[in-house]
């Protein structure tokens, strides 16, 4: 993990969610993960808290010791955080146009503050009534809840964030979120759905979708939404042709994860203005020639715990920006042809692969001037070949020697 941090574009960290488990203990977060995407979290985000906490650190490795960190949604015994992020999002508040009434609204059972209306854990089965109409975030994860009907989310004009995360949505009306005209963050992991919803906010700047039944994304899905930044879809049983020619259709993502899905092959149809591209566990057996020629503008490409045998001479050659590349517990013999001619290539996983062989121009160009930045991980462990067989100057593009990961190769 320390390979991750070193990169000197990090700029900002997400969290694709933090869930609390509130009847159980001491809360607890599960599926945090950095995640660094240029312009993928707006200064306006909930986890503004993590984006100071990370701008502080960087780039101090620690930012990969075990994170102590209250989730967003707990904002009740931490005033100065949220202080400081409501000031934050003060700018452009309709706080004045919602005078509202004298007696502060607030749905049973749920706690109102700062406008944040914090709704979860309380076993809801619907999206309660008399959500106060100023309500910026509205947490109703970990409940019971089954439907979005087309009023649930009347007035709420001023929502910038969402959580729906565990519940137990399938049905969406097509007119629910049409009152939500300024929502920038939805969160609908962990539900039950089968097609993304349509007729999401244009104002939406990034959606997380993780872990629901999503098979088919249907052709102008994203329609209208020009300013959404991230997507992440993770751990959907969606298949290559699941995806519709024209699914992406209009978006100008940075970033996108199809992780844990049953794609046999890179999609070719995505954005080509991703910066980030995550297609991790999945079932991919080989990059062809064409499967990488849309994405230009690839920073980083996450490949790993797929069964990529065979990787087409040339195909690295369509992404020259590229500055990680992740290709760990894949099936790869040798180390992809065209590294040494990726300028800005930093960080190459190849870990338990079954490479026997690296030869000494693998990593490296000839001419020493032709590498803009040297790495500064590499990683070979957990492949068959004997590290005292590799020349070291195989590595001559390296910054430093602890950015090479060999060890042992265990059967
Ligand atoms: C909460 O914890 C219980 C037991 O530890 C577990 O069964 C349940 O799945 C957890 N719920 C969430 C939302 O993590
Ligand atoms: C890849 O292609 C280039 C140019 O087409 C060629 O020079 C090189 O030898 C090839 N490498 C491999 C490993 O086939
Ligand atoms: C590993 O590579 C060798 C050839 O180098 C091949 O004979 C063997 O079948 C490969 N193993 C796997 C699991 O792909």
């Amino acid at each position: 993990m320390l390979l991750w941090t070193l990169d000197a574009v990090v700029c900002c960290a997400a969290v694709t969610a933090v869930l609390r488990n509130a009847s159980h203990g001491p809360q607890k977060e599960t599926e945090v993960k950095p995640i660094r995407c240029k312009g993928c979290c707006p200064a306006m985000s909930p986890h503004l808290l993590l984006l100071l906490f990370c701008a502080t650190l960087i780039p101090t490795p620690a930012w990969t010791l075990p994170f102590e960190q209250k989730g967003f949604w707990d904002f009740d015994g931490d005033g100065g955080g949220l202080t400081m992020m409501m000031r934050d999002e003060e700018e452009g508040s309709a706080f004045e146009e919602f005078p509202g009434p004298e007696v502060p609204v607030c749905p049973f059972g749920c706690q109102c503050h700062l406008r944040i209306v914090q709704c979860s854990d309380l076993g809801l089965t619907a999206v309660p009534k008399n959500i106060p109409p100023d309500t910026k975030l509205l947490d109703l994860q970990n409940n019971k809840i089954t439907e979005l009907k087309e009023n649930d989310f009347k007035g709420l004009s001023n929502l910038y964030a969402l959580s729906l995360v565990n519940n137990k949505i399938s049905k969406v009306h097509p007119r629910a979120f049409t009152p939500l005209r300024n929502m920038q963050k939805l969160y609908f992991s962990r539900n039950f759905l089968t097609e993304v919803p349509k007729n999401l906010p244009s104002s939406l700047v990034e959606l997380r979708i993780h872990d629901n039944r999503i098979r088919k994304v249907v052709e102008g899905t994203f329609a209208g939404l020009g300013r959404m930044n991230c997507i992440e879809m993770g751990e959907n049983p969606l298949q290559n042709s699941g995806f519709e020619p024209g699914a992406f259709k209009g978006l100008k993502l940075n970033y996108l994860r199809i992780s844990e899905a049953k794609l046999t092959g890179v999609p070719k149809d995505l954005p080509d203005s991703l910066h980030e591209l995550h297609l991790d566990h999945n079932q991919i057996q080989a990059i062809e020639l064409e499967d990488l020629k849309r994405y230009k503008n690839l920073n980083r490409l996450g490949l790993g715990y797929n069964q990529i045998r065979m990787i087409e001479n040339g195909s690295l050659a369509f992404l020259p920006n590229l500055r990680e590349l992740h290709l760990e517990n894949n099936r790869l013999s040798r180390v992809p042809a065209g590294l040494p001619n990726m300028k800005y290539l930093q960080v190459a996983y190849l870990h338990s692969n079954n490479i026997s062989r690296v030869g000494i121009n693998d990593f490296c160009p000839l001419g020493f001037g032709m590498k803009r930045t040297f790495y500064n991980g590499i990683s070979l462990f957990a492949n068959p070949v004997n590290y005292w067989e590799v020349q070291p100057a195989t590595f001559r593009c390296v910054s430093d020697r602890l950015a090479i990961q060999f060890g042992n190769y265990k059967k």
